[in-house]
């Protein structure tokens, strides 16, 4: 069974194929327009989709060595994101499968990014705690079964990858921020500085990071008025860890509560090396088995939409035409 993913939900058109076992093709396209504004501009996102669309797609069936015949189902993000953005993919989608007659499903871009770990990896230990920590979502999940999802918290404020970019913004780093802190953190002492690691006593898994954030952009001023230059290796380092300290703490109690075999990271900030080892580290201490996607399916991709669309067509889910596209949709509780 062939399924074509299409991902367009922020500023990265992404095309892909998938079958029971592996990634036969996944194709992004980055938009580099954005970079020059220091964020993702709505309106040249939705226009790049459109031009990049069909492109990306034939790209994605000429690497699998197919062409549409061989598609047995599509699947497409339809929220959340930007509307103008998924418009492009889900319009894109319906008229494939209008035209080519076969199945397909809407997705929710966070399951995407949950069900990356399945892309080349199939054998996981249920139950399982996951955490997201993505630009726009930080959600701890608890996992019974694949596709079965209870959410155990999540941020009350900033995103984790949104306070990377945040703090790369007042270090005046280049966007998007994970990577630029992570790289000026190799050189940095982690212990230089004690940033708050909010929410750690509260018995909840909620998270918290716009404080932390507010904390490097006072130390980072205060600096300044002294005329001090600010020791940027070190103030990376230093967020980071606390960055990290927060996710770990928090996810492996869950872990414990909920006597889970294993622990799974998702999202764009799990690319992250340090916080990767980190958590590898613990999962070994604490006996659970680790999972992380490979780099490249951490960040918005379509291979991620298409494995979950092949887990969810072929329990016979499909889609109608009616289905809109839905920029504020939440990631909830699976029902019973
Ligand atoms: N090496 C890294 N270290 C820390 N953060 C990183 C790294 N690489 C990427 N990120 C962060 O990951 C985020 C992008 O991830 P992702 O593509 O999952 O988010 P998104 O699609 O924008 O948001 P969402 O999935 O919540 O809708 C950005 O905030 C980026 O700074
Ligand atoms: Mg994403």
């Amino acid at each position: 069974m062939n399924i074509l993913g299409i991902e367009t939900s922020c500023d990265e058109t992404s095309a892909a194929v998938v079958n029971e076992q592996s990634i036969l093709a996944n194709i992004i396209a980055t938009q580099s327009i954005h970079q020059k504004y220091g964020g993702v501009v709505p309106e040249y996102a939705s226009r790049a989709h459109i031009i990049k669309l069909a492109p990306i797609v034939q790209e994605a069936l000429h690497t699998a060595g197919m062409d549409f015949r061989d598609l047995d189902g599509l699947a497409v993000t339809f929220g959340p994101g930007l509307a103008g953005s998924l418009l492009a993919g889900l319009c894109f989608c319906k008229g494939l499968a209008l035209s080519l007659n076969i199945p397909w499903i809407g997705i929710n871009h966070i399951e995407g990014h949950i069900v990356a770990v399945h892309a080349n990896q199939q054998n996981i230990d249920y139950p399982a705690i996951c955490l997201v920590a993505s630009g726009g979502h930080t959600i701890l999940v608890y996992i019974k079964e694949p596709l079965h999802y209870r959410i155990l918290g999540r941020t009350i404020d900033d995103a984790a990858g949104e306070a990377f970019d945040k703090v790369a913004k007042i270090l005046g780093l280049p966007y998007p921020g994970g990577p630029s802190v992570e790289k000026f953190a190799q050189t940095g002492n982690e212990a230089a500085i004690r940033f708050p690691r909010a929410l750690l006593e509260n018995d909840n898994y909620n998270f918290s990071f716009s404080g932390l954030k507010t904390a490097v952009l006072y130390y980072v001023e205060s600096l300044h008025k002294q005329g001090i230059e600010a020791p940027m290796a070190d103030i990376c380092a230093s967020f980071q860890k606390a960055v990290i300290d927060v996710l770990a703490q928090k996810s492996f109690n869950a872990v414990k509560e909920y006597r889970c075999k294993s622990l799974i990271l998702a999202g764009g900030v799990v690319r992250n090396t340090p916080l990767r080892e980190n958590f590898r580290e613990l999962a070994r201490h604490s006996q659970v088995h680790f999972y992380a996607p490979a780099p490249d399916l951490c960040t918005d991709n379509a291979a991620m939409i298409a494995r979950a669309g092949y887990m969810r067509l072929i329990q016979n889910q499909r889609s109608d035409f009616m289905l809109d596209v839905v920029p504020n949709l939440s990631f909830t509780d699976s029902p019973n």
